[in-house]
């Protein structure tokens, strides 16, 4: 694991986007795995930069996202759909059909799930993997847990990471329960993955992994330790400073 630890936000988001530029430019058929949630904003930010000012091309780039609340279709605000398109993909010029978010609406969730982990496979895997983490340590919708599960699947959703989610959203009672996510199994199969945090609040989940690289299902991000190609960029405050 490679631990690269940067004074703010700022910087973090500046070298994850470079990281995925270089790959953009090095593979014009690249295929990213995205993720949603307040981490990787700036690093969509810079990437839209790029591409307005620098020219970086995404038309031949296809994206596969983590996680999708079960119940949400794409024109809802809080679909992870919703924010894919308004932080990125409307601003780059990505080809729509070449994005792929799991579709919290399908009929048939566990075939759904079957069938986006083929469509990975099929597309010749995610050549690079952008993570956050949650301050329990998880990762996609992956909760801590004495079992972690390794394909695309249906998770119901822990009161804490539920906690977290509620100021997207009007209520606590909105927050949906359920959601489909890239399990760990089809993270691991990244062939690059850079996991960003910053912010104190998760400092204590860096410092197990980082300190201690020991393995366990309850900090399921320590997974990620197994990976031979894995880079965590945080700022000071995520790395405890
Ligand atoms: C989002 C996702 C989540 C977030 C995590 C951190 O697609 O899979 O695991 O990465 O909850 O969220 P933020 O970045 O909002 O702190």
């Amino acid at each position: 694991m490679k631990l690269m630890v940067m004074k703010n936000y700022d910087e973090i988001s500046k070298a994850c986007a470079g990281m995925i530029s270089e790959l953009v430019k090095k593979n014009s058929e690249a295929i990213l795995g995205l993720a949603t949630g307040s981490t990787p904003i700036g690093t969509y930010k810079e990437l839209i930069r790029m591409h307005k000012e620098e020219g970086l091309d995404f038309s031949k780039i296809k994206s596969f996202n983590l996680d999708e609340y079960v119940g949400l279709g794409g024109d809802h605000p809080n679909s992870y759909r919703y924010f894919m398109d308004h932080e990125l993909f409307n601003h780059i010029n990505i080809i729509k059909d070449n994005t792929n978010v799991p579709n919290g609406k399908a009929n048939n969730l566990e075939e759904f799930c079957k069938e986006y982990d083929e469509k990975i496979d099929r597309a010749g895997g995610v050549d690079i993997q952008i993570l956050g983490i949650g301050s329990n340590g998880h990762i996609a919708f992956n909760e801590p847990s004495s079992e972690l599960s390794v394909g695309t699947f249906v998770v119901s959703l822990t009161e804490s990471t539920i906690e977290d989610n509620k100021r997207f959203f009007e209520s606590i009672d909105d927050v949906p329960k359920k959601a489909i996510t890239m399990g760990i199994g089809t993270i691991m199969k990244a062939k690059k993955i850079i996991l960003l945090a910053n912010g104190k609040s998760k400092a204590n989940a860096i410092k197990r992994i980082v300190e201690d690289r020991k393995l366990t299902t309850e900090i399921p991000a320590s997974l990620l330790l197994l990976h031979p190609d894995v880079t965590f960029i945080v700022d000071e405050e995520a790395y405890g400073k």
